[in-house]
């Protein structure tokens, strides 16, 4: 059941008709529960709320697999303007991007100038750019432009995928770049990627143990306490800096374990998604836990 409700969302997440028009909908089947509203002055209120909580923010102009050049160079400039928006209110937020929706399917070198556009704003202004991990069919080309990035620029890291076999690999490869470890949102294939969890979650800490003890800034993003929980005693068995190391979780999501993160000392970073484009994030997140549809329907009847 478990795996017909991941293929079907997953297959929904995809489909190019419905991520068109669900741009012009508005926030609909619940996702305004998960998604801090459709403009950066609308995530602004969010981010202040969640900073007066003690927690750091990473905003996400929601928006993936563009494939005209007008609308990638749009989102760049989007990208420029919500740096400029972050820099004007004063608050803890990074950004993170997505590379295909700065033209990564149309031409990688297009790609590369629009981020190095946003990495250089945001250098100016001491801020952070992440850039999220797509499918693997974007890996290599992803953790290449990071690499070019990083001759420049300094405030620039990545995520890496703990469903991926080649994670520990590229977690020693990465040493002294911050990345985000996560267990990974795509549907791939055995040839690549651990397919059931206990690997995935045994992988996960595999990963964060090695870029902790490589003295590299790791970001633990997860939901699942029973991780937390390991990591939490590692650091400590560790001695690992509180200040090495944060927990992400994503905006809407176990806000009372969030807080009670933060109210233990850890640093805490949410990730808050914004915009127009919140369908296939809204779709991903409903493939990845069953109980989340049972959550988005209460947010349908709620709103
Ligand atoms: P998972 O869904 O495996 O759940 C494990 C256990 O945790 C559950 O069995 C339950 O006990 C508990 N749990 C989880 N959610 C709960 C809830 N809502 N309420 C109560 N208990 C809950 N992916 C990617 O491919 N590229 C990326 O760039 C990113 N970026 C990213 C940033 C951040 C900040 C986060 C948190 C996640 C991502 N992801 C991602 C998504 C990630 O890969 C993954 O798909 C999701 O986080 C779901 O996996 P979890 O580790 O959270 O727990």
């Amino acid at each position: 059941m478990q795996n017909i409700s991941r293929n079907f969302f997953s297959y929904l997440s995809k489909n190019k008709l419905l991520n068109k028009s669900a741009k012009r909908w508005g926030l609909q089947l619940g996702a305004s529960k998960v998604v801090a509203g459709l403009n950066v002055e609308n995530a602004i209120e969010t981010i202040k709320d969640l900073n007066d909580s003690g927690r750091m923010v990473t905003l996400d102009h929601l928006g993936e697999f563009v494939n005209e050049e007008q609308e990638a160079r749009d989102a760049m400039e989007a990208g420029l303007h919500t740096l400029d928006v972050l820099h004007e209110h004063g608050v803890h937020s990074t950004l993170s991007v997505k590379l295909t929706k700065l033209g990564l399917d149309i031409d990688e070198n297009l790609c590369r100038q629009h981020i190095s556009a946003l990495a250089h704003q945001a250098s100016i202004y001491g801020n952070e750019i992440n850039i999220d991990m797509e499918d693997y069919a974007r890996y290599e080309q992803t953790l290449s432009i990071l690499h070019s990035l990083r001759e420049q620029y300094d405030n620039v890291g990545t995520v890496l995928q703990s469903y991926l076999h080649r994670g520990v690999d590229d977690v020693h490869a990465l040493a002294g770049i911050p990345l985000r470890i996560v267990k990974g949102a795509y549907k791939e294939s055995p040839a690549v990627a651990y397919q059931k969890k206990d690997d995935v979650d045994r992988h996960f800490l595999q990963m964060v143990e090695a870029h902790m003890l490589n003295e590299s800034y790791t970001a633990i993003a997860t939901h699942d306490h029973e991780l937390i929980d390991e990591v939490k005693a590692f650091a400590a068995r560790n001695h690992i800096p509180r200040e090495m190391f944060e927990f992400q979780m994503l905006y809407g999501f176990r806000n009372d374990l969030q807080q009670s993160l933060v109210n233990e000392g850890y640093r805490f970073r949410t990730y808050v998604p914004f915009g127009r484009d919140w369908y296939g994030y809204f779709m991903r997140r409903l493939a990845e836990r069953p109980q989340n549809v049972t959550f988005a329907l209460r947010g349908m009847f709620s709103k």
